[in-house]
């Protein structure tokens, strides 16, 4: 009995020390960070710091206000009164960012990409010189010229959809005038994992054609991401325990159906790989043989060999030994795809409706410039030639809409990393620390952590004009490079970096504004969108920026929009 009872005490005192130790250290850290010094607003909770009034930063312009108050260079608190700094400053942001090696993403937020599928090994998680080795093998998928030739996946898909909604929109008995109304989202959602998977991996999804609005007919692989995202996108109090309590992660054991889910993604994977790798081997040194996708009874021709894996296992193949990719990295780059390029592409697309949707004017001009365009679209199952569909690409007021719908609907709205050693980082403009003095650059110490927040940037009067705040395409007739320094249309949209110093920009942007661009064609030439102006749409941030309606917050995600027919 009173061993039991001094073996109790024991470990109460084991878990104790530890809970207290891991506090105390994180105190001290935060106690010696040069952050303290700087100005920023007063913390509302002593848990949760600034987090949860930033939950909702995208509905309530809380950056902008903070910028007005304290300047572009400030600090608010993270969770148990951590510092943390946020700055709008160019100069600050291009070293940062430029710095990819140096300023990796936090631990946290690697382990929460990690648990979104992608795994530890894949492209958006890894490290240093990891990264830069699988960017370099990775790089030939996503180049310009390869890029281009995956524009018919996209116009199949595109094509698919829009007859789809056609359908849907001359069955309905509503008012035809009035447009039909349909949520967009959840169909976005299944056309661009249905690229993805084909563009991607070769795999077909079939989710667009499987069932509308049921998971019946989803394909295996379907199933197991969306049981793993919807674990994923569960706010848990023990995902946060687990940051700083690493031995949690060690203890927290996950369900069977997650178990499954991981099998069967790590299962259909490895035979995507293999019958990649004996077709690649099998052109290299014999004839050519055809690859037949392992969802599909009849594989498409035309397509054999373009999707992403398949450049990268010959990438992989005449590059150097010590530098190719491992088997396992290779699986996690397939998940990687999906975390990373299905709902960020979907929410984009869903945002550029929405905002054409909103400016009526805007949209009749852009189908005028489409109509303009001549590509047979008619017919999903036969796509036109890559060559044939670059004339949509290079369409000028698309691009100007594209960017505008990405500037102002940025799907990911804000990054993350943190100071791997002390540094002085440069400013482009001077700012007050707290106690009022001048300061000319940022310290930081190792283990800070640094908040970029991209949309507010994107929309930043200073550099955007007093209507930054608009939809307005035609700023980009003259806007070229006045933004700050990004990779894309001189925007934080797709993150930024440097080639010399590591880069950790969207390696997928070539992929989503084609992908985007050809969608756009395909729909808005012969579908018109139209909004219910009396219901308000706000963002919710939850990975990437989702929306909902102000006035039906039980309906979770969802984009209601009117549909109808263009007249002929
Ligand atoms: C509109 C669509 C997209 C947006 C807005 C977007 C945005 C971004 C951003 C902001 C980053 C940098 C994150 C950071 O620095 O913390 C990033 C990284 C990445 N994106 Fe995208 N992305 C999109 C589509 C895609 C697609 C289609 C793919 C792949 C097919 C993709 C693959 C990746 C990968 C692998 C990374 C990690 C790159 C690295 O760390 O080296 N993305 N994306
Ligand atoms: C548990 O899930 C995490 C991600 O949520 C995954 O990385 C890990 O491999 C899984 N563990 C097992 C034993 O399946
Ligand atoms: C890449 O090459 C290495 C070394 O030849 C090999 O072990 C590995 O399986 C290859 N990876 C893929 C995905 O083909
Ligand atoms: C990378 O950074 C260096 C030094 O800051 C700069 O001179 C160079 O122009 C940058 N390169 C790119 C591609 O941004």
């Amino acid at each position: 009995m009173v061993t039991i009872l001094a073996v109790c005490c024991a470990l109460l005192a084991a878990v104790v020390g530890y809970v207290l130790s891991t506090f105390l250290a994180l105190f001290l850290r935060q106690a010696r960070s040069p952050l303290r010094n700087l100005n920023g607003p007063a913390s509302p909770s002593f848990f949760m710091g600034n987090l949860r009034e930033m939950h909702d930063m995208e509905n309530n312009n809380l950056v902008a206000r903070w910028e007005n108050q304290f300047g572009s260079t400030f600090v608010y608190r993270g969770f148990v009164g951590g510092h943390r700094l946020m700055t709008t400053d160019p100069a600050a942001v291009s070293h940062i960012m430029g710095r990819a090696y140096d300023y990796p993403k936090p631990e946290f937020v690697r382990d929460s990409l990690a648990s979104m599928a992608s795994g530890r090994e894949g492209l958006l998680t890894v490290e240093g010189e990891v990264h830069r080795r699988q960017r370099k093998i990775l790089n030939p998928a996503f180049s310009t010229t390869h890029i281009r030739t995956l524009s018919p996946f996209f116009w199949v898909k595109a094509a698919q959809l829009r007859n789809m909604w056609l359908s849907i929109v001359d069955a309905s008995s509503s008012d035809k005038e009035d447009g039909v109304r349909i949520d967009i989202l959840p169909w976005l959602n299944r056309a661009t994992l249905d690229v993805i998977g084909e563009a991607g991996f070769g795999y077909r999804f079939n989710s667009l054609s499987a069932t509308a609005g049921s998971s019946e007919g989803e394909t295996e692989l379907a199933h197991a991401f969306s049981v793993i995202f919807s674990a994923a996108r569960q706010f848990r109090i023990i995902s946060v325990l687990q940051a700083w309590f690493p031995v949690l992660r060690k203890i927290h054991r996950n369900s069977t159906a997650m178990k499954e889910a991981h099998a069967s993604i790590r299962a259909i994977g490895l035979s995507l790989i293999r019958e990649r790798q004996s077709a690649v081997v099998s052109t290299e040194f014999a004839t050519p043989t055809g690859i037949g996708s392992a969802a599909s009874a009849e594989p498409q021709k035309a397509f054999e060999g373009r999707d992403l894996l398949s450049v990268l296992i010959r990438s992989n193949l005449s590059a150097e030994p010590s530098q190719r990719l491992s088997l396992s990295e290779t699986l996690c780059q397939i998940a990687t795809f999906i975390t990373a390029g299905h709902e960020t592409t979907s929410t984009a697309l869903t945002w550029t409706l929405y905002a054409l949707a909103r400016a009526p004017d805007i949209q009749s001009k852009l189908r005028e410039q489409l109509k303009a365009i001549s590509v047979d679209s008619s017919d999903p199952s036969k796509p036109p030639a890559p060559e044939h569909l670059d004339v949509i690409l290079s369409c000028t007021y698309l691009d100007y809409v594209v960017r505008e719908a990405l500037r102002l609907h940025a799907p990911v709205t804000s990054t993350m990393r943190v100071a791997s050693a002390d540094d002085v980082i440069p400013v482009s403009k001077p700012f007050y620390d707290r106690h009022g003095s001048v300061r000319t650059s940022i310290h930081v110490k190792k283990g800070d952590i640094i908040t970029i927040p991209i949309q507010a940037m994107n929309k930043n009067t200073e550099v955007w004009g007093d209507d930054a705040a608009e939809f307005r395409p035609e700023r980009w007739a003259r806007q070229k490079s006045a933004g700050p320094p990004g990779l894309w249309a001189n925007m934080l949209t797709f993150g930024n970096g440097n080639s010399t110093y590591g880069t950790r920009a969207c390696i997928g942007f070539r992929f989503a504004i084609n992908e985007i661009k050809i969608f756009l064609f395909v729909l808005v030439r012969d579908i018109e969108f139209l909004m219910d102006e009396s219901i308000e749409i706000e963002k919710k941030v939850n990975v990437v920026a989702r929306p909902w309606v102000k006035s039906e917050p039980d309906m979770g995600n969802q984009m209601p929009l009117y549909l109808r027919r263009v007249p002929p």
